[in-house]
């Protein structure tokens, strides 16, 4: 392994660490939110009318949380096996998108909902679901063969 490519692996994996705890960080705090919003009772968020908006948020906190994760898994495994290559590089890249849009896009379904009906910002969660899938492929295929 040359100096240079150590030094962007461990550039790469710390940007990953880092996301991964603020998104840890961010999203536990939601849950912290949702908590409270239990135990005043918010209407806004309890109500029969507007379980779109709980079963929205729930799924914006739990999937921002457990994308948190993934990326220290994903830090963990550029630091471990030190794939290298486009796969890798854009791998990562698709879980960065994924992680942005799939909680944003379920968090905004929950403002602006109608009837039973989420609001216009849950389009971004297939986007979201579609670059979660690329991202966990393209690392898998970047794992294959020995680390250099
Ligand atoms: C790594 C950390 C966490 C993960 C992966 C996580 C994941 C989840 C998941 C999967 C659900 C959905 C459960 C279901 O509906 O069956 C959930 C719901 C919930 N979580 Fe978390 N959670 C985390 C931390 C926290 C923390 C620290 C709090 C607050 C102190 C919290 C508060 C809540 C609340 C209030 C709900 C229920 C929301 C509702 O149904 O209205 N979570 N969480």
């Amino acid at each position: 392994m040359t100096t240079t490519h150590q030094g962007e692996l461990s550039d790469r994996a710390r940007f990953h660490l880092r996301f991964g705890w603020w998104s840890l960080l961010a999203f536990l705090t939601l849950g912290v939110v949702l908590e409270g919003l239990h135990g005043f009772k918010v209407g806004f968020y309890l109500d029969v009318d507007n379980e779109v908006r709980r079963l929205t948020w729930t799924l914006a906190h739990a999937h921002g949380a457990l994308l948190g994760l993934v990326h220290i898994g994903l830090a963990a495994t550029l630091h471990l096996a030190r794939p290298r290559g486009w796969a890798v590089i854009l791998g990562a890249r698709a879980l960065t998108i994924a992680s942005v849009l799939l909680p944003l896009g379920f968090f905004l379904g929950g403002i602006g909902t109608a009837g039973g009906d989420p609001g216009i910002g849950i389009v971004f969660v297939p986007v979201g679901a579609l670059a979660l899938f690329l991202g966990v492929l393209l690392v898998s295929v970047s794992l294959r063969g020995k680390p250099t």
